[in-house]
């Protein structure tokens, strides 16, 4: 070999193996060598370039971001929590997000005045600013804590880091979208998957000097806290904030009827790619922040506010095979292998074809040519099949009556519509080696015991080399055995020991959640913690004896019906279900449910509704009684301490059992009477 070839091979070499650690470390999170060696590794390369100025021509490293492994961010609590959205797809979604909103304000009278604005595709992040100083800067993370970003947000220069003007608030906390323009993206691609990956790169960078090397920008789109408060609508909140210096989207405006978001939604959809960002498409949001207040959050988004999708980007591609999988309830889902083909910027080889019924339907076959489509992070579904472009050999397909571990499937009978399920489950629970593997994948993720560094292709790979069986098995992980695996050293071993230690403490909610009962998500997870209060009293569960009396208890719960008790039942009939359970409750340390509950006029008070209200809807009296710390039970029982009566329609039957057992029975205005007292 010439000597500049020798030169060119171990350049190319060392390229390649940084890269192989930005990979580690941005994309698998498990970073394997220090910052030290990863910061001579970058040395050496530049002292190369250097030396050899050749070397600088074949333009390998030119632009090529780097960020030393670290041992991330730290975390901060958010001071109001960052929800997402909820979506919608077309007209029919949209109407029915107005007629909730209307529903739940009890009015039909008036046009609900909506603020438009593009959703930007990039990294949320909120900036917090004391006395007009920015102090703060936070990530997402998991919209509970976030990670200090601080330094990383000051290099974007077009960020305010003092607000001039006046009138500004004591305490402003700006909710802004970080994102990278599609020109400057062009110059980085090599390096990233797609913009918004390039600009979660750079924000997380250690060092803010890296940072500052991608030309990031935002859009200012919210609020979280302000004190005091001095807005009374989005659109003045955003026109006041652009005056202070903040940079917001100009397309945004004001719509007020189902025809005018139709319309603003087809003229930025045509806008869309020439815009220099990318947009998913539009949020809408109840404009006067007072309605807003009173139509408050679910458990994970608001209810005044949704994002209206922009159509699927689509393609053409041949099925080559459609397999089985299993997911963690058992459900059956089949999927088609495809030839690989790229839909909106991205390679796809399977798309899911959601059930039995859906291949049955639409006559999918292996061999057909389909099209498929691929809306924003979902998995890619196949809309139809081109039967002219059919082999006439081809066969139907038969879906497999069995689960991959063997055992019978079944499609269950709803509870509500008496009709059979789309969807076939497999009949085991953990005894089903698949369902296994993808509980322990719900397990470890974000919103349950929330472990960084064991994500889903780790659980994979440590569940076929057993290092990994049951949820226990993550606290009693052989390390010696770890450490000889590929990929795999001495930093990203300390850090999964520390994410695993640190799971260890946990909330009751969050271990109901994390088990995985069928229809007990994180809202059921935290009303069943409000009930049962301590793990003791939830492990109670587990004794036949007591199970009944309990679960005829949970009734009286609102949010709780018949088909979650009938999950938490069967979750409980399983021996080895609670076994599992019971192992990992040994593992964990899981703290007492700690009640938000706020204290208010109805403090400690359980109360029931029945029959509609004149001033406002059900949904909201409710949501108003439990932010004044007062409980809505969806059963009469003893523990009541009113029952309110609303003039239109109330259920007789209710009001006798309340007679019966000497509740007090009060109307609509003595509620609000209390409320107002
Ligand atoms: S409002 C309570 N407005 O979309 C949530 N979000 O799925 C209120 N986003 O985390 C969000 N542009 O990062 C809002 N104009 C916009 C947005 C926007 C982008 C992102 C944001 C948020 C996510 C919600």
């Amino acid at each position: 070999m010439s000597g500049k070839k020798v030169y060119i091979t171990t350049f190319k070499k060392k390229i390649k193996e940084l890269k192989r650690h930005n990979d580690l470390y941005f994309n698998k999170d498990r970073p394997i060598i220090s910052d030290g060696d990863y910061d001579r590794l970058k040395r050496e390369i530049l002292q190369l370039q250097e030396q050899h100025k050749f070397l600088k021509s074949l333009n390998l490293f030119d632009n090529f971001v780097g960020s030393p492994p670290t041992n991330k961010f730290k975390k901060i609590k958010h001071l109001r929590p960052m929800l997402s959205l909820s979506n919608a797809f077309d007209k029919k979604d949209m109407i029915d997000f107005i007629k909730k909103i209307k529903n739940f304000l009890n009015t039909n009278n008036y046009n609900i005045e909506l603020f438009c604005e593009p959703k930007i595709d990039g990294i949320s992040a909120t900036l917090i600013y004391e006395k007009g100083i920015l102090t703060r800067g936070l990530s997402r993370g998991d919209g509970v804590t976030g990670e200090d970003i601080l330094e990383n947000l000051k290099t974007i220069s077009s960020i305010p880091k003092k607000i001039n003007g006046d009138n500004i608030p004591e305490l402003l906390e700006i909710r802004s979208e970080i994102f990278i323009s599609k020109g400057d993206f062009d110059k980085i691609k090599k390096d990233f998957a797609n913009p918004r990956n390039a600009a979660g790169g750079s924000l997380r960078q250690k060092d803010p000097k890296e940072t500052s090397k991608i030309p990031l920008q935002y859009f200012a789109y919210g609020f979280g806290a302000i004190e005091p408060m001095q807005f009374s609508k989005q659109s003045e909140f955003l026109s006041k904030i652009g005056k202070w210096g903040f940079l917001i989207n100009p397309l945004s405006q004001i719509v007020s009827s189902i025809d005018e978001i139709e319309k603003k939604h087809s003229e930025i959809d045509k806008k869309r790619s020439s815009l220099n960002y990318d947009i998913d498409g539009l949020v809408f949001k109840v404009n006067d922040l007072n309605l807003q207040k009173r139509l408050g959050n679910t458990s994970s988004s608001p209810r005044w506010a949704i994002a209206y999708k922009f159509s699927a980007e689509k393609a053409v591609t041949k099925i080559k095979d459609i397999i089985i999988q299993v997911g963690r309830t058992g459900a059956i889902t089949p999927v088609a292998k495809v030839e690989p083909v790229t839909v909106g910027g991205v390679v796809v080889s399977n798309a899911t074809l959601h059930n039995e019924d859906e291949i049955y339907r639409k006559d999918i076959r292996i061999g057909d040519v389909i099209q498929i489509q691929r809306a924003g992070d979902v998995i890619p579904q196949v809309l139809s099949v081109d039967i002219n472009k059919r082999n006439n050999k081809s066969k139907r397909f038969v879906f497999p009556n069995k689960c991959l571990c063997g055992a019978i499937t079944k499609k269950e009978i709803n509870k509500n519509t008496k009709k059979e399920d789309a969807v076939r489950r497999c009949t085991k629970g953990y005894e089903c080696r698949f369902i296994a593997r993808e509980k322990l994948k719900h397990i470890v993720s974000k919103e349950a015991l929330n472990i960084d560094g064991l994500g889903k292709k780790v659980v994979d790979q440590f569940w076929d080399l057993n290092l990994i069986k049951e949820p226990s098995d993550i606290f009693k992980l052989d390390y010696k055995k770890i450490k000889g695996l590929e990929g795999w050293g001495n930093l990203s071993i300390e850090n999964l020991k520390k994410a695993i230690h640190n799971s260890k403490i946990i909330s009751l909610d969050k271990f109901i959640y994390s088990i995985g009962i069928r229809h007990i998500g994180q809202e059921n997870a935290k009303i069943l913690a409000a009930f049962f209060i301590s793990i003791d009293e939830f492990s109670k569960l587990s004794d036949l004896k007591k199970r009944e009396k309990i679960l005829s208890n949970l009734i009286e719960l609102d949010g709780i019906g018949e088909t979650q008790i009938d999950s938490i039942n069967n979750f409980f009939s399983n021996g080895k279900n609670i076994k599992i359970t019971e192992n990992l409750i040994n593992q964990l340390n899981i703290s007492k449910f700690l009640s938000t509950s706020k204290s208010g006029k109805f403090s400690n008070k359980k109360i029931m509704f029945t029959g509609g209200f004149k001033n406002m809807s059900r949904s909201e009296a409710k949501s108003i009684t439990e932010n004044n710390g007062g409980k809505v039970l969806g059963s009469i029982s003893k523990k009541l301490d009113f029952l309110v009566v609303g003039n239109s329609k109330p259920t007789k039957k209710k009001i006798d059992q309340a007679n019966t057992l000497g509740i007090k029975i009060i109307t609509e205005n003595e509620w609000e009477k209390i409320l107002n007292s």
